[in-house]
């Protein structure tokens, strides 16, 4: 038994993690990630549902209840009786009662898991994939493993998040949970995206004034579906002003890595040859979101049983 396994009822915001769990799980992943195997004998059935559009979430997930030897129970939002008016809480609810016992959801609606939870009838336990533009503690978890990976500490690293923050569930889930470890924090990107909430977290800089600085510099994706009015700039301008051009990529300290939750838009937040290069570790925190999914799993469904 190793002294990383914990038992979690939800993960639904790294807000209601304490520190011990967080390195507990990250820990974990790592374990998995280095050969720790753990596969269930009995039954349990796990449920994906999706209500907004995703690959890394959604497809390592799966991964991750294979590996787990989890069931799972398919669901399809474009075909289900969604469609027919039927709310959220009325979809968990049917999962619930068919047995299901863990929803991984991902929904626009933010904190749409707090109703969840307070219903005495629901049973099954939630995982939040990504609720609108709140929390993603999923990401957050993975972005924070593979920081761990590089640097064995989160204490006194300087940290850039550069982009769409007020889109950005990414950002807010990490903002919180790495003031807490001790990192230090940087905002940048356009002003018009900034809200003062980020002030509470670090400071307000520009790309340029930082990028020699800083230990990871993680750009966030220009989440265009958000944007109901569209963007004022293009994409080439938002390029030159704000993502990483072969000149600031020069710039980055020896050892700094750079991030990005992906999709990434190619020469928008990162030129398109620098996605894969030497300092980028974008398929590494993919790769990472299968085992960091593990330990969360795990977690959630060591809490069923002690119930
Ligand atoms: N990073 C992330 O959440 O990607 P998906 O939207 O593809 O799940």
């Amino acid at each position: 038994m190793s002294e990383n396994q914990q038992a979690i009822q939800h993960i639904v915001s790294m807000e209601d993690l304490t520190t011990e769990q967080v390195l507990k799980l990250i820990k974990r992943g790592i374990e998995f990630k280095q050969g720790e195997k753990l596969v269930y004998q009995d039954q349990h059935l796990v449920s994906n549902l999706f209500f907004e559009d995703s690959t890394r979430t959604h497809k390592s997930f799966e991964v991750a209840e294979l590996k787990l030897g989890l069931d799972m129970v398919d669901f399809d939002a474009k075909t289900s009786s969604v469609n027919k008016g039927e709310t959220l809480y009325d979809t968990i609810l049917t999962m619930s009662a068919l047995g299901v016992e863990v929803c991984v959801i991902r929904h626009s609606q933010e904190d749409y898991y707090r109703q969840l939870i307070a219903s005495p009838t629901i049973t099954a336990s939630l995982i939040n994939g990504g609720d609108g533009s709140g929390q993603h503690p999923s990401q957050s978890l993975l972005d924070l493993m593979t920081i761990y990976e590089e640097f064995g500490h989160f204490e006194g690293l300087k940290i850039a998040i550069t982009g769409d923050l007020n889109h950005s569930r990414v950002a807010k889930s990490n903002m919180q949970i790495l003031k807490r470890l001790g990192a230090e924090l940087f905002f940048a990107g356009p002003e018009e995206w900034r809200s003062q909430e980020f002030a509470d977290y670090g400071n307000f800089v520009t790309i340029d004034e930082i990028i020699d600085q800083v230990d990871v510099m993680m750009f966030l994706r220009v989440q265009h579906e958000r944007h109901e009015s569209g963007t004022s700039f293009s994409k080439e301008d938002y390029h030159a002003k704000h993502g990483l051009t072969q000149e600031r990529y020069e710039r980055l300290k020896e050892k700094a890595i750079l991030m990005h939750p992906a999709p990434v838009n190619r020469d928008v937040e990162i030129a398109d040859h620098l996605v894969e290069a030497p300092k980028s570790r974008i398929v590494k925190q993919m790769t990472n979101g299968v085992f960091v999914r593990m330990a969360i799993l795990e977690a959630v469904l060591a809490a069923r049983k002690a119930q």
